[in-house]
Order: C-alpha cells, then sequence, then structure tokens
C-alpha cells in the first residue's frame, strides 16, 4: 500500500474531530446503512435526517420494504428527489429478500450487481456493515485526493477517475477501514470543501500538494469546456 501515514492521519483525524453520532452510525445493519447511502447519494445529510426517521418508521425491516407497495415507497420518499433511488431502493429490498434470504451480501462485488448500487455505494456499505477493505470514490473523495495528490486533471475524465481508484484502493488501511472511509466522508464535507476550505484545521496540510503551492482554488479541475 502506498502510504500508511495517510490512513493513519485520516483514522486519528476522525476519531477525534469526525462525525459520530450520524443515526446511521454505531451500527453494523446492513439495512438501516444501506438505506442512508442511498439518501445520501446526491443529498446532503441536513436533507436526509429527517427523512430518515420517518422512512424507518414506517419501515423498519427489510421485509416490511419489500412486502410494501411501491406507491407507498414512493410517498416517503416524495421531497426527496431523484425518485429513480426510492424504485430501485424497493427492487433491490425485493432482490435481497429473493436472492439472499433478507440478508445483504458482504461482498461489494455483489452488492454492486444491485438496483441502485454503485462501485461506491457498494463499497462503503460492505465497509460500514462489515469492515470490509474496499474503497469509495464520490465527488467529496475526488475533491480530496485531486488536493491533497495535486492531480492536475478533469476527475470526470475516465483515465483520471480510474487512476484515483486505484489510489484509493492503495491507500486503505490494513486495519479501521470504517473510521476511514468516514473520515474521508467527514473531511470532504467539513473541511476540504470546494468553494472555502478550512486548511487551518486539516490534518492533511502539512501533506497537501495543493495547499502548498497555492492552487487549492484551482483543484480539482474543472469540468473542459
Ligand atoms: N455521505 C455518504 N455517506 C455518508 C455517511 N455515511 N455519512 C455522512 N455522509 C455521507
Amino acid at each position: 500500500y502506498a502510504d500508511p501515514t495517510f490512513s493513519a492521519t485520516l483514522i486519528a483525524w476522525q476519531q477525534q474531530h469526525g462525525r459520530h453520532t450520524l443515526p446511521w452510525q454505531n451500527t453494523r445493519d446492513a439495512y438501516l446503512i444501506w438505506l442512508s447511502e442511498i439518501m445520501l447519494q446526491q443529498t446532503q445529510v441536513s436533507a436526509v435526517l429527517g427523512y430518515y426517521a420517518r422512512f424507518l418508521e414506517r419501515f423498519p425491516t427489510l421485509r416490511s420494504l419489500a412486502g410494501a407497495p411501491v406507491e407507498d415507497v414512493m410517498a416517503q420518499w416524495s421531497g426527496l428527489g431523484y425518485y429513480t433511488r426510492a424504485r430501485n431502493l424497493h427492487q433491490c429490498a425485493r432482490r435481497v429478500v429473493a436472492e439472499y434470504d433478507g440478508v445483504f451480501p458482504s461482498d461489494p462485488a455483489l452488492l454492486a450487481e444491485l438496483p441502485g448500487i454503485g462501485r461506491s455505494t457498494a463499497a462503503a456499505i460492505s465497509a460500514f456493515s462489515s469492515g470490509t477493505r474496499a474503497a469509495i470514490m464520490d465527488g467529496n473523495v475526488k475533491r480530496v485526493f485531486a488536493r491533497v495528490f495535486g492531480i492536475d486533471a478533469y476527475p470526470g475524465e475516465k483515465k483520471v477517475e480510474q487512476a484515483m481508484w486505484l489510489r484509493a484502493e492503495a491507500l486503505l488501511p490494513e486495519q479501521g477501514v470504517e473510521s476511514y472511509t468516514q473520515g474521508l466522508m467527514d473531511m470532504g464535507a467539513t473541511l476540504c470543501t470546494r468553494s472555502s476550505p478550512d486548511c487551518a484545521r486539516c490534518p492533511m496540510r502539512p501533506r497537501c500538494v495543493a495547499h502548498a503551492t497555492g492552487r487549492t482554488k484551482e483543484l480539482p479541475v474543472r469540468k473542459p469546456k
């Protein structure tokens, strides 16, 4: 693995300064984790919190969700947006019940074959629910990597994204992938934000290429026109 001090630094920061009390944390229940990760696709934590609680009141278990009419699922999702997520959620619940007897597989490759679960979401679910070493890669992670490592190419480009996936896998810690993964998410959401990064509080500042070269504003590289 590329650099064990990267993950060690991130894990230490997460344990001190990261988020620990979100309603989908402190559980290994894959249903609770999966639901949160689907809601958090394209949607901020603050917008998800109320929907998450109400959804679980109506559908407390995977089987209750799988057995419900899709209209009821859509009604609970109403207002959250990106409604394909709700249809896929319902389909996914039905498939996990039918194909896995109601138990989510822990292998991220199997998770990624289910509706609405891409490679990154599969990795997050398996890391949080079973400690499986798998790399996430979303917009926040791309921004953190582009800055810390000074990646000077548009991350929407296939080759660039592929290189970032390889780097993400190489950086995974041997132990503590849950804290590590949550730390990446928390850093991207709370410190290494797009328009006003809080470098003063950043544990990566001593090693951040963007900070050292004054290019925080230019990285990640924006979509070329
Ligand atoms: N965004 C996606 N997954 C998340 C998580 N587990 N916690 C906070 N924000 C997230």
